[in-house]
């Protein structure tokens, strides 16, 4: 571990601390971190900061998780002003807990605002606002092989106002969730449905932003997807020629020949912290890594000849999984005999031996939180 990355969780927040007055019981927690899902249970805090044209950030603290008072007119409840951000906190063999390169997040999280026209939240309060409430509901950070607590900051403009401009008032938060795996099916290979008719973003767009609107573009395909058995959808860019991404991660496609593809970063896909790490472990085993428009004519030929032997996707959530089943209007393929390949696992495994502290940090991509 270099010293560089050794932050000191004693160093001081700027997050005041104003613990819950009614924090669920020993039992209570333990039967919730006995049977871990993604995304449905909640620590006892919450963190928030406000901001406002007159005072820029303030008021930023760690209290008890509850529900949020809004006016109706929020203008995030009527013209979707949002952005948000998905990290992890790892529990390691010796009782820290460390997250995962959350200075990119931080980064892409002040990238999504400017493309939302919100305030650029400053990194030092992204981060003292993690370690604040990490810190507070240590107890939480799930322990179980292959869990984590997942930290889902978000801001959304908060002025009652319904006239159509960037609000005059924003509010932060941090949430945190103790985390099983994202696919109920854990690592097996999952099946992916091509889309094509619906886009998720298009030149210009806001396909690169971390914008729930992103998202809920997905929902509809996502579940006409799910009705036809399939776990994700895969979407092609506004030309419908290329592969961009899935509904809520990136694509990785490793050839016979030994080269791995990637969607390049066009502006209207999401520049993935996992994907971004993936490329970089790829590239130290030895692999070929090109970034670079995949036509979606190439993948079917690919998948259908052989010549493409592993397809997965990535990211925070998902970390790394296989894809077994790859299917469209028109056609229906197995995926590497439908397993997960050697170079898919290997990737899973290198990463989170890094996350879970099993493997040295040589690229310093991990930040002490506890
Ligand atoms: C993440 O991977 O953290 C995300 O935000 C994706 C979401 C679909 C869970």
């Amino acid at each position: 571990m270099s010293e560089s990355t050794l932050t000191s969780p004693a160093t001081v927040s700027s997050f005041e601390v104003r613990p819950s007055s009614s924090p669920r019981t020993v039992t209570e927690r333990a039967a919730v971190l006995a049977d871990l899902r993604f995304g449905t249970a909640f620590t006892d805090h919450m963190a928030r900061a406000v901001w406002t044209v007159d005072e820029g950030w303030h008021d930023r603290r760690v209290e008890a998780y509850g529900p949020l008072q809004m006016d109706p007119a929020a203008a995030v409840l009527h013209y979707a002003q949002e952005v948000f951000e998905g990290l992890k906190a790892y529990a390691h063999p010796d009782g820290s807990v460390w997250s995962f390169r959350p200075e990119a997040n931080a980064a892409r999280f002040a990238r999504s605002a400017e493309r939302l026209a919100l305030p650029v939240l400053p990194e030092q309060d992204f981060l003292d606002s993690l370690r604040t409430l990490v810190h507070t509901d240590v107890e939480w950070v799930p322990t179980t092989p292959g869990s984590s607590l997942y930290l889902r900051p978000f801001m959304f403009a908060s002025e009652a106002f319904l006239g159509v401009r960037a609000a005059n008032r924003v509010d932060y938060l941090v949430i945190a969730s103790p985390v099983g795996p994202y696919f109920a099916k854990g690592l097996k290979p999952v099946a992916i449905w091509v889309s094509r008719d619906y886009k998720r973003a298009a030149p210009g767009g806001t396909g690169a932003a971390k914008c729930g609107g992103n998202y809920a573009a997905s929902l509809r395909p996502q579940a006409e997807a799910a009705a036809k058995g399939f776990d994700q959808i895969l979407f092609t860019d506004a030309s419908d020629t290329y592969v961009e991404e899935l509904g809520g991660m990136n694509v990785v496609v490793v050839g016979k020949d030994g080269v791995a593809s990637t969607p390049r970063l066009s502006g209207s896909i999401l520049e993935g912290v996992t994907r971004s790490s993936i490329l970089t472990l790829l590239t130290e085993r030895g692999l070929e890594v090109r970034e670079r428009d995949i036509p979606v004519a190439e993948l079917i030929d690919g998948v259908r000849s052989g010549e493409v032997a592993e397809v997965f996707a990535c990211g925070t959530a998902a970390v790394v999984s296989p894809i077994g089943r790859l299917a469209g209007e028109g056609f229906d393929l197995e995926v590497g005999g439908g397993e997960a390949g050697p170079v898919t696992e290997w990737v899973h495994r290198t990463l989170t031996d890094i996350q879970y502290g099993r493997a040295e940090d040589s690229h310093g991509w991990l930040t002490r939180l506890v």
